[in-house]
């Protein structure tokens, strides 16, 4: 664990003030409501609000460690800074110190990293043998919840080393305008004629609102194909070439290799 989240974790014990058992799922539409208006959701004073002393923009920014405020972001990293921040790292925020309940600070939290994001940052295919195509696996791509603008996917592309192992099968993302929550998704396979180790990456071109710059999310794809012989194909069965493994092609494959190990045997 980063020494960070260690620190936070410690550091949580002083600020419980609401039961586990309490706790709603994390959103992210509270937080930006207690973000812009913390005096006003809490009922408390404070010498100000969240925003009136930083802007959600420049918190991202600055976890991101490259000044990026479109990053993709943890909650954890996002939870445990506002926990060290106000237990102890920050003057200004001590003022929140055993005045949020633990649900308003991971909902500040879930909304300081309500960035567009991808299910994964990495995915391992395996094919079964050479020339064979792995199983299909997805990758969502999240628009921000609590967020104005629209998020449009510029292009969806593979790229790298590996790129031409990679097959994408279905794509709801490439070109589409995601509304503030939606999603879409890219199935991808791999299929290789050896046996070596191959990555690529697959690359969603963003951009958000009206702007015209870009930003990225990115997932490593690795994929590795066994040395085994391919299997025969299975008969009166339909080859689509499409790539999806149906099931009465992997019955078929169970019978060939069940038949392969008692002729071995025998
Ligand atoms: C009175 C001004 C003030 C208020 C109000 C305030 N902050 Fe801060 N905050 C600061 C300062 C100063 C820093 C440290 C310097 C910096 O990071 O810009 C900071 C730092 C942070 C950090 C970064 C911690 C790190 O890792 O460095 C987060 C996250 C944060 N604030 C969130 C919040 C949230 C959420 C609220 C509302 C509950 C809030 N702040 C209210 C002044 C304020």
């Amino acid at each position: 664990m980063p020494y960070r989240l260690r620190t936070a974790a410690i550091a949580l014990a002083a600020l419980l003030t609401l039961p586990a058992a309490a706790q709603t799922a994390d959103d992210p539409v509270a937080g930006r409501a207690l973000f812009d208006n913390t005096m006003a959701e809490t009922g408390r004073t404070f010498s100000a609000n969240c925003s009136g002393c930083h802007s959600v923009q420049s918190r991202r920014a600055m976890l991101s460690g490259n000044n990026d405020p479109l990053a993709a972001l943890a909650f954890d990293d996002a939870f445990g800074a506002l926990v060290v921040a106000i237990t102890g790292g920050v003057d200004a925020m001590a003022q929140f110190n055993n005045v949020l309940t633990l649900q308003q600070v991971r909902d500040l939290s879930a909304y300081i990293a309500d960035t567009p994001r991808t299910s994964a940052t990495a995915l391992d295919f395996s094919a079964s043998a050479v020339n064979t195509p792995s199983a299909a696996q997805n990758v969502d791509l999240r628009h921000a919840v609590a967020v104005d603008e629209t998020l449009t996917v510029v292009s969806v592309a593979i790229s790298g080393s590996g790129a031409a192992r990679f097959t994408r099968s279905s794509d709801t993302c490439d070109t589409q305008t995601l509304a503030a929550g939606a999603s879409c998704r890219v199935s991808l396979g791999f299929s290789s004629p050896d046996t070596a180790g191959h990555t690529a990456s697959l690359d969603f071109t963003l951009r958000q609102g009206a702007s015209s710059t870009t930003f990225t999310r990115s997932v490593a794809l690795n994929g590795v194909a066994s040395g085994t012989t391919p299997p025969p194909p299975p008969a009166g069965g339909s080859d689509d070439g499409g790539g999806a493994l149906g099931l009465g092609w992997l019955a078929a494959l169970g019978a060939a290799v069940a038949g392969l190990s008692r002729r071995r045997r025998g």
